[in-house]
């Protein structure tokens, strides 16, 4: 009996598609670049399952292109705003995802950001980089203290909770708001559930740890901006169109916030023209998970996900259960 095909959209780590190729016939985009919509379709077309990353738009109109023979699409993230839900539980397909095993990855990254931003390391390494430096100054690079101050967390989910743990480390005080309240994490934590208005005046660091939806697109816009203090950082790794970009620029520009450090943008890989060339603001690739133990804990779970599904079981992960209920 032949094997079971599966493609990889781009480039994951070796061992994980080593491991995917002990089970099937597998076919990788080595070049590492998005495929254009025409091309994943076509080599979409006749598969068991895809393997999909945040730069892929899985739709109804890719997963017709695949044939009724596909059984998942595993997406290589825990953010699974670039699939169609409705579609896939529809047609049957089963979408995975990437949960639990990023969060420290990205919670450390979400304070490597803050901690770029209040202490200008950016900045300040471009200066001696570009051979500015010319000795120790008093008034050189004044930052913004961290320790002690108040942190705002929207939305305390696994990633959020998790900043909020590391946060425990510079005696920070945790303000935050999401859907649900969280009263052991209050408890374990100090922290205070409060509403947006107070999250966003009292923060002196805002982070940002949202899903995309149509609720969350554009949580923070000028309305939001101008609530914040002067001194305050915004720091976001969650997704771009969780912030008004032109709006946020607009802030930075004006000096109406202190900073912002960001990890995703609202029509990535584009910035929004000028962000780049304001001082107060770090800019990193959407790398927030990108670790090499990370990345290999991802691909296991996507991995997974192909093998147990393809062998008729359920998945470790699921973003559209109820398509597993259809198939009960
Ligand atoms: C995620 O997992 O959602 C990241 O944004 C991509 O690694």
């Amino acid at each position: 009996m032949s094997k079971a095909s599966v493609f990889v959209s781009r480039l994951i780590p070796q061992d994980n598609i080593d491991e995917l190729k002990k089970h099937f016939d597998v076919e990788v985009n080595y070049e590492d670049k998005p495929l254009s919509k025409a091309e994943l379709k076509q080599k979409a077309k006749g598969r068991n399952a895809l393997l999909t990353l945040v730069t892929d738009a899985v739709d109804g109109e890719l997963l017709d292109a695949a044939g009724r023979q596909l059984k998942i699409v595993a997406n290589y993230a825990v953010g699974f705003n670039n699939l169609d839900l409705a579609a896939a539980t529809q047609r049957g397909v089963i979408l995975t995802n990437t949960p639990g095993v990023l969060d420290d990855a990205t919670a450390t990254h979400t304070f490597a950001l803050l901690l770029a931003t209040a202490r200008r390391i950016v900045e300040s390494d471009r200066y001696v980089r570009e051979g500015k430096w010319k000795g120790w100054a008093a008034m050189a690079f004044l930052g913004l203290d961290v320790d002690r101050k108040v942190l705002g967390i929207a939305g305390m989910g696994r990633i959020g909770s998790n900043v909020a743990r590391k946060a425990k480390g510079f005696n920070m005080r945790l303000i935050y708001s999401d859907l649900r309240r969280n009263t052991e994490f209050e408890q374990q934590f100090g922290a205070a559930y409060v509403d947006k208005e107070t999250l966003l005046r009292e923060s002196d660091f805002l982070t940002l740890h949202l899903p995309l939806t149509p609720d969350t697109r554009h949580y923070i816009g000028e309305k939001e901006l101008n609530m914040m203090k002067k001194t305050a950082v915004l720091i976001n790794a969650s997704r771009g169109p969780v912030v008004d970009e032109k709006a946020l620029a607009r802030a930075l520009r004006a000096k109406q916030i202190w900073g912002a450090g960001l990890d995703v943008f609202e029509r990535e890989p584009e910035i929004e023209p000028g962000l780049a060339e304001l001082d107060n603001v770090v800019i990193v690739p959407h790398i927030a998970s990108s670790t090499g133990e990370t990345r290999l804990a991802m691909g296991r779970i996507a991995v997974n996900n192909i093998v147990k599904v393809l062998n008729g079981q359920p998945p470790e992960t699921c973003v559209n259960p109820e398509v597993l209920k259809k198939k009960s």
